[in-house]
């Protein structure tokens, strides 16, 4: 285990009836409220209502922006800091899945900066300055409401590229299971295999003793998979959707990973993907990851027979650690079948016509990913073996 440090000073309110709240929260950054949201299903569902009701009880002026994309575009988060500059916004409220809140956290790192926000997505400026901002979770995923994290996409340029700092985290996040219920089989699918692969992403590492973090890992892949049949026979089950909404948060908000890096190259294969092809990032994960196990088994076969032993329930008797590792990844790819994943691009209608420019996006900084770093050939080798 390495040296580590822990900071999150992310406020988690979670539970049925916990948007009351806002009236207590909101009134400690200002009066100023700039509400953002995605195309719609804060209207649909009636949180909006409930939102800007408990806002106009304390008095706050709201300003909105709505429409943010799912894969969050730089176009839309510019609209957003020009709204805060120009009309003096206190505090930025998110209410939506992961794309409002990675919007909401540009538009306030944005509104503190002289520049073209898009800076900080390249890492050409470091976001030392950022407004206040709180977040509604209406879908569980990304761990966005409890990280630092923000990913954003330039459709022009088809790059898609993830960024964060300190200040960008919320100052409280809000999560009701209830406000999940509307989520679509589909996203809750795409969802959980966010979660399962932001513990895989952590899980694969070439660190020493890390028993406890490990059991840690595996308990929540555990969790998520006992429970994911169960949410999609019965998707507004509260208890369901409790764990998976815990469960996301916890895979993302570092109290998995601390003493160790995890790998994060299938992320950026992902985000190659949906850089050019605009496909939702859960599936595009489901497609990816168990290629991404199979072109590194051989890195420390050890590890992957770990997980299939203790996740997946393999058998290791009479088998090496690269058989059981490899039926591990079996299983993993049986499992996200079994609850509707995708498994291949084709499912998206992707074929290897733009093989080559996803390749050049995820290479835009080189080589990458901890556990085993990927050159431009093991990345066309995974993205030819996901077609
Ligand atoms: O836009 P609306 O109308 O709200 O609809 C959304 C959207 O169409 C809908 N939705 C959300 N909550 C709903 C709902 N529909 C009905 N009822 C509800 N309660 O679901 C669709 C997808 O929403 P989105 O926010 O895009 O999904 P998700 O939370 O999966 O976020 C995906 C984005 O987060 C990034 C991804 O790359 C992608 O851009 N990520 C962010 C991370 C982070 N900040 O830490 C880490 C992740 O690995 C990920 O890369
Ligand atoms: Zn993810």
């Amino acid at each position: 285990m390495q040296n580590f440090t822990f900071w999150n000073p992310v406020k988690l309110i979670f539970g049925k009836g916990q948007l009351e709240q806002l009236k207590t929260e909101v009134p400690n950054y200002g009066k100023k409220v700039l509400l953002v949201y995605g195309g719609g299903s804060i209207k649909r569902s009636g949180l909006y209502e409930k939102v800007t009701s408990l806002l106009a009880e304390i008095g706050a002026e709201v300003l909105e922006l709505s429409g943010v994309e799912p894969n969050p575009r730089i176009t839309t988060a510019r609209k957003g800091i020009e709204i805060c500059k120009k009309e003096g916004i206190d505090f930025l409220l998110a209410v939506g899945g992961g794309s409002v809140i990675d919007c909401t956290k540009l538009i306030a790192a944005g509104a503190k900066y002289d520049g073209d926000a898009w800076d900080f997505v390249v890492k050409k400026a470091i976001a030392t300055e950022a407004l206040p901002f709180g977040t509604v979770l209406t879908l569980a995923a990304t761990g966005s409401e409890m990280n630092a994290g923000s990913v954003i996409t330039n459709w022009e340029t088809n790059e898609k590229y993830g960024w964060g700092s300190p200040v960008t985290y919320p100052k409280f996040s809000i999560l009701d299971p209830v406000n999940t219920f509307t989520v679509p089989k589909d996203q809750t699918i795409y969802g959980m295999v966010d979660m399962m692969t932001h513990v895989l992403e952590h899980y694969f590492h070439l660190e020493e003793n890390t028993q406890y973090q490990d059991r840690m890992c595996e308990s929540l892949l555990l969790t998520v998979m006992e429970t994911a049949p169960k949410l999609l026979a019965n998707l507004e089950n509260y208890e369901h959707r409790s764990t998976i909404l815990y469960g996301g948060t916890m895979a993302l908000n570092g109290t998995l990973n601390m003493g160790y890096q995890g790998d994060w190259a299938t992320h950026n294969l992902e985000h190659a993907v949906s850089a050019v092809y605009d496909i939702p990032h859960g599936g595009g994960l489901a497609i990816l990851f168990p290629n991404w196990m199979k072109h590194n088994l051989n890195v420390k076969p050890e590890r992957f027979q770990q997980l299939a032993i203790r996740v997946f329930g393999v058998d290791p008797e009479g088998k090496t650690a690269v058989e059981a590792g490899l039926e591990g990844i079996q299983k993993l790819r049986e499992f996200w079948n079994s609850i509707g994943a995708p498994s291949r691009l084709a499912d998206y209608d992707i074929d290897d016509s733009k093989v080559d420019l996803m390749a050049d996006r995820a290479m835009a900084n080189g080589e990458f990913g901890n556990f085993a770093k990927l050159n431009r050939e093991d990345v066309l080798e995974i993205y030819r073996a996901s077609l």
